[in-house]
This record gives structure tokens, sequence and C-alpha cells, in this order.
């Protein structure tokens, strides 16, 4: 194959004022990956290039590095599909301060997945003779999720932690969904009520590209869904993000559409007078551009058929075993 050019970003924190790129010439061979290439530009051009890698067969997650603006892990990954006009473009994770070269410090996400315990807690009054077993059933519940092999590209690419730093992150929500889930945990709701605190598992924006970059079956968003599934049920309820959703449900249900009065109030929380005051700037900016949604309710024409779908919805939900609960379906 014909000769390609890394373009590599290259800084070290403490020594250069701003990053610059490094350009480099390689000629690829077929089936090589993305780590090959990096370990021959360093064996044979370049030895001050630094990156992390250990195992070379996608089960340490250390090589993980942004190629082409994506999060990829570089042991898993042939070079020869990345190739564009002749270019591979190399950068360090995103979301995280460079140490040098592709090395990026990974304390924020460390930091990140302790605040949410991530081990098994049993319950030690419960003293099991044996390991405590889990049918097969069971286990298939957390099989996916335990696959994370922590690499941080999920982190690197998550579109909120671009913007807000204090964001528990796909990775550490997905790690909150292991223990969740398994059977064996003791701890499950106090689990929960920590993930729906601000910051946690209803402030993610569904982007999807963390399962998009996760190069495992962990896939965090799914994850995420689930877990939000799993504190509606338990009636974990009393967040932004949970009354969001309900909310949302309750206007389809009743106007078969958006209601854009209703769902800011209904998710701050009817009594919460300071959330309130804190949303009228916007409602008042909307009104003055005239982006304000009309006062007045809106109902769709058939109106009555939505309604239909979420009783529907309720009976098939109950039959096939759910509480019916409003939070379940639907009145
Ligand atoms: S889906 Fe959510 S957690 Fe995943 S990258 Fe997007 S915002 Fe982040
Ligand atoms: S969830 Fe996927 S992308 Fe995120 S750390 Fe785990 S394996 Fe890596
Ligand atoms: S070197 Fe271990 S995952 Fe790539």
């Amino acid at each position: 194959m014909s000769e390609i050019t890394f373009r590599i970003y290259r800084f070290e924190a403490g020594k250069d004022t701003s990053p610059r790129y490094d350009e480099y010439k390689l000629a690829l061979e077929e089936g090589d990956t993305l780590l090959k290439c990096l370990n021959n530009i360093r064996g044979t051009q370049d030895g001050t290039l630094a990156y992390r890698m250990s195992c070379g067969s996608a089960i340490c997650g250390s090589c993980a590095m942004r190629a082409n603006g994506h999060a990829l892990l570089a042991c898993k990954t042939q070079a020869a599909g990345l190739v564009k006009n002749g270019v591979i473009q190399l950068d360090p994770l995103g979301n995280f301060p460079v140490i040098r070269d592709l090395v990026v410090d990974l304390e924020p996400f460390w930091g990140s997945l302790r605040k949410v315990s991530p081990w098994l807690q049993p319950n030690l009054a419960d003293e099991p003779e044996r390991e405590r077993l889990q049918t097969p059933t069971q286990f298939q519940l957390i099989d996916d999720v335990t696959t994370c092999i922590l690499c941080a590209s999920c982190w690197s690419d998550c579109n909120v932690l671009e913007v807000d730093k204090k964001f528990l992150g796909p990775a550490t929500l997905a790690k909150a969904h292991r223990f969740i889930f398994d059977t064996r945990d003791a701890k499950g709701q106090e689990r929960m009520e920590r993930i729906t605190e601000p910051n946690g598992v209803w402030d993610c924006t569904h982007c999807g590209e963390c399962s998009t970059r996760c190069p495992t079956e962990t896939k965090p968003l799914a994850r995420i869904e689930e877990t939000r599934e799993a504190v509606m049920k338990a009636g974990i309820t009393n967040s932004p993000g949970a009354r969001h959703a309900l909310g949302f449900r309750e206007s389809m249900r009743w106007f078969g559409a958006l209601n854009e009065n209703y769902l800011p109030i209904r998710s701050v929380g009817f009594f919460n007078i300071p959330g309130i005051l804190g949303i009228m700037p916007v409602g008042l900016r909307m009104m003055l551009k005239r982006k304000a949604p009309p006062m007045l309710p809106h109902w769709i024409d058939k109106v009555g058929e939505v309604k239909r779908i979420f009783k529907r919805f309720h009976e098939l939900r109950k039959s096939a075993g759910g509480t019916g609960t409003k939070t379940d379906g639907d009145d």
C-alpha cells in the first residue's frame, strides 16, 4: 500500500505553551493496526512520541485516542480504514487535560467512577456458605456492561461533558447500572438515589456518541435508558429529570402534543418557587422574541386516538406483569 501521512498532536504540559502537529510518513501494510503504526513511528522515526498501550488486544483499554476526531482503540482499529486524502490525524482523548502528546490525565474519569462505589456491596448480615450464585437470566441483566474495559472513549466524545465537567459521564453511569442490576448487590436503592441527583443519569442528552464510540458491548446509552426505567419503577421521581419525563408523557396524553408552557413548570416542580422564578427570564426572553408558545393549551384534532394508545399500552403493560401505576403506564 502507498505511503500515508500521520498528523499527530504534540504537546508537553509544563513545557509547551501551545500544541502543534508533527507529520510522519509511513507505508501501510495490509492489516496494520493504528497501534502497530504508532509503534513503528516511535521505533524508527521519533522516540519522543508519547502514547499509552499495554495488551495490544483490546482488553486493557489503555490505547484509546482520537483518530480523525473520534475516540477509538488504536490496537483494535486497522489504519487503512482511517485514511482520508492520504492522512490520518491523531489527537489525545477529548474532555481530559493532556499530559504529553496522546497521553491524558485520566483522573477526572477515575474520580467520577469512585463516586458510584463501583464494587459489589452484598448484604453482609446474610453470610453465605459459598459464593453468591446467579442464574444465567440474572447474569444477562449485567452481561453487556461487564465488558467495559474502562478505556474512556465514551468520556472523550460525550457532548455533555464538554460543557459540564460535573456530569458523572457515560462509563460511570454504566458502572452504576452494573451494580444496580446485579442481584447480589444490596445497595440498589441507595445507588439509584445517588445517580438521580444533579449531574447524574437525567443529565444525559441521548446524543448516542458514547455507544457509537464504545469498543465493547457496554453501550452506555442503552444502560442509561435501562437505569432511568429502573429509577422510575422504584418511585424515585423527585428530580427535574424524572418530572420532565413524566410531564412529557402527561402532555402527550392530555393534549396529543408537547405543551411547552406546562413542561418547564412540571420539570422544576409546581411548588418550587425559586425554580419557577429561575426559568422566568427565559420565558420572558422568548415572549420578547415572539418565540413563546400560545398561552392557551392546544389539543390536536385526534387526541382521542392518542388517549386510546396510552390506554392500550397501560393494559398491555399490566398484563405483562407491570404494576399498572401511573409511573408505569397510564390511566
Ligand atoms: S448519550 Fe448521554 S452519556 Fe452518552 S455521550 Fe451522549 S450525552 Fe454523553
Ligand atoms: S463504556 Fe465503553 S467506551 Fe466507555 S469506558 Fe467502558 S468500554 Fe470504554
Ligand atoms: S493496548 Fe490494550 S486495549 Fe489497546
